[in-house]
């Protein structure tokens, strides 16, 4: 691919969708594009980027987009956000949403290991809240792993990585070579579409924001914007959780760092500042 190419590229996927592609990642854009080309019956990327640059079609733009996005996770990633909910998050909001209901947002769930975690999570320890029930919304803003998501059908080397054992007899059953989550819990997680350059306000308030390993693939400036925007959806004494290479701290003062819990953040009362 020539410079001017990748320099399209790189611009529309910052614009369309925050992700930074910087000219070390070329080997990315030729592993993944190169399947899209395929699909869409041209030779090479180079035909590709010809098509997009020319068109300018809505769908397949968003298909370059979508071909970008790094989906890696698996269930129980990382283990101790799911403790910090346990532990302190919903014994806090247990209190503070008694007669109500707390709703937790996954801002880019991916194929959905993340929200299911948290709904298998509470399946087996409903009194964890207190009686109070929980909505689990999550988004991303690829529609190729919500597909995924809402199927949630799973093979065996992604039900192998942070699922206990237990959790898999119980709530998954075998359909051919892959897994299968059961409707019951797939009908607690509701999956929308959602761009995080774009407007939340339509997603409503939340008491717990997952935002985990997204950040890391935009700039200073687009992860401010994205936390301050996320705080404004966010309700008083609200918790965002980050992924372990994420952090607010010199990124935004929409939230402040729970220092005993490691990732967690509480947003600040006093409205949304950018650092
Ligand atoms: C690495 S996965 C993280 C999944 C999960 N949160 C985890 O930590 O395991 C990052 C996800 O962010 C999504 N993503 C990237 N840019 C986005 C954007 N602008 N708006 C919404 N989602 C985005 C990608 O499609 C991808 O599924």
């Amino acid at each position: 691919m020539n410079a001017q190419d990748f320099e399209f590229i790189s611009s529309l996927l910052k614009r369309r969708a925050g992700l930074i592609l910087t000219a070390d990642k070329m080997y990315l854009l030729e592993s993944r594009l190169a399947p899209l080309a395929r699909k869409e019956g041209l030779a090479s990327i180079d035909d590709l980027v010809r098509v997009v640059r020319s068109r300018s079609e809505e769908r397949l733009i968003a298909d370059v987009v979508d071909a970008m996005t790094t989906n890696e996770t698996f269930f129980f990633r990382d283990k101790t956000p799911f403790e910090h909910l346990k532990d302190g998050i919903f014994p806090a909001l247990s209190q503070a949403r008694r007669g109500s209901r707390i709703r937790i947002w996954c801002a880019a769930s991916s194929t959905g290991q993340e929200p299911y975690s948290i709904a298998m999570m509470l399946d087996q320890n409903p009194a964890m809240t207190g009686g109070v029930p929980v909505e689990i919304v999550a988004t991303d803003i690829s529609e190729r792993v919500l597909e995924r998501a809402r199927a949630g059908l799973y093979t065996q080397f992604e039900v192998q990585r942070g699922l206990p054992i237990q959790m898999l007899m119980h709530y998954f059953t075998k359909q051919d070579d892959q897994w299968r989550l059961s409707e019951r819990i797939r009908s607690q997680v509701s999956f929308r579409k959602l761009n995080l350059m774009e407007s939340m306000a339509g997603l409503g308030k939340f008491d717990v924001v997952f935002c985990r390993n997204v950040l890391i693939y935009f700039d200073g400036p687009t992860k401010s914007d994205v936390l301050g925007r996320i705080a404004a959806q966010t309700n008083a004494n609200g918790y965002l959780l980050l992924g372990a290479a994420e952090t607010v701290i010199g990124v935004s003062t929409a939230f402040e760092a729970q220092h005993d819990r490691r990732g967690v953040y509480k947003v600040a009362q006093k409205g949304v500042r950018a650092a």
